[in-house]
């Protein structure tokens, strides 16, 4: 028993001295990073993701600015153009970094925004 105590201790060691260091994890907050060379239902599911996370909790009921209600795809289709990003009111206000208020979205979700409107702005 005490050997086979002793042969464990000794394998748990060599086990971790061979081990790689732990990949790091990613922070708990931060939805995974978008595929912008995804398919557009991938596209449409991304963009739905990123509004959730990074827009509803003030536009949506109950939040401060929940009179742009941006919980449904058709509130939201009315702030795209589709198929012209530039001349959407969504993708302005995320180019200019107007919204969201804290701050500026990462280059590859304002990608995924900026892909998603060029083609067509899909819902699925
Ligand atoms: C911290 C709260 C907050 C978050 C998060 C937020 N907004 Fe806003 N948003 C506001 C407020 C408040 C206004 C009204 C400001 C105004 O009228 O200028 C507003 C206004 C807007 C408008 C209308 C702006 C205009 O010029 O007419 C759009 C479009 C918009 N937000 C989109 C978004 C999008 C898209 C996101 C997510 C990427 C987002 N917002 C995240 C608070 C927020």
């Amino acid at each position: 028993m005490r050997a086979l105590a002793i042969l464990f201790v000794v394998l748990l060691f060599v086990g971790c001295g061979s081990q790689p260091a732990p990949a790091p994890v990613p922070k708990a907050e931060e939805p995974a990073a978008p595929d912008t060379t995804a398919p557009a239902p991938v596209l449409a599911h991304e963009v739905q993701s990123i509004v959730t996370a990074s827009c509803l909790p003030c536009h949506a009921a109950g939040g401060s600015a929940a009179k742009y209600d941006l919980t449904t795809p058709e509130n939201l289709a009315k702030l795209v153009v589709p198929g012209k990003p530039d001349s959407s009111k969504l993708y302005q206000v995320l180019a200019s970094g107007k919204m969201p208020p804290s701050g500026k979205l990462d280059s590859t979700r304002l990608a995924t925004f900026h892909k998603w409107i060029s083609e067509g702005a899909k819902d699925k």
